[in-house]
């Protein structure tokens, strides 16, 4: 398969986010072909229209960063049985002046993780009705709900013994969708 870059969008800025753990131990098992750019969804301000025509210099960042990426993956915790809302904040700013949408075409996949067994199922739900909006064709199978346990990460921060197959598989899924999908 061809080289590709794909940006990883973490939905939690908490310090030990298992969400983010998860997203360090994807990007350490990438093939050769691939490379994984962390976007900083941090650093952006609060979303407002009114600044459309100037957006500030970490929105225009992360917008160059998603243009030069082949496909975007998603790493979302669920908030409230939806998305948190500095994921969305992120979405919006990308998604903006009107006309000049980062995210439009972008093959994208979600995956979250949570200590609850719901694993992000409503959270990934709602974000795929986003995505849509925002001209993402976005993986729908299969779907992956993990649910934060003792052993899920080894003692150096990979994914555990009984999850890596799944998720390595379902990873050479994504790079397939994202191949087939980008520039469409
Ligand atoms: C949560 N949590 C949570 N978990 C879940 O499975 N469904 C939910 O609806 C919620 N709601 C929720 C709201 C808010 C405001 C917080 C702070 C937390 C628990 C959540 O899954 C847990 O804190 C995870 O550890 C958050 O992900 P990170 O930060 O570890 O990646």
């Amino acid at each position: 398969m061809e080289n590709m870059q794909i940006a990883v969008i973490v939905g939690s800025l908490r310090k030990d986010s298992f969400n983010r753990q998860l997203a360090n131990a994807i990007v350490k098992m990438a093939p050769a072909n691939v490379s994984f750019k962390l976007i900083d969804i941090g650093g952006l301000p609060l979303y407002n229209q009114d600044d459309d025509e100037h957006q500030s210099d970490p929105v225009k960042k992360m917008k160059a960063d998603i243009h030069q990426c082949d496909g975007v993956l998603f790493i979302t915790p669920e908030y409230n049985r939806s998305i948190p809302g500095v994921l969305k904040n992120a979405l919006d700013h990308g998604s903006r002046p009107y006309g000049q949408n980062a995210w439009a075409k972008k093959p994208a996949a979600i995956i979250g993780i949570s200590p609850s067994p719901v694993g992000t199922a409503l959270a990934q739900q709602h974000l795929r009705g986003v995505l849509a909006a925002l001209d993402m064709p976005t993986l729908c199978q299969p779907e992956m709900f993990l649910q934060m346990k003792e052993g899920f990460f080894d003692e150096t921060g990979a994914i555990g013994e009984a999850s890596r197959k799944f998720i390595k598989g379902w990873l050479d899924r994504f790079f397939t969708w994202v191949s087939t999908n980008k520039g469409i």
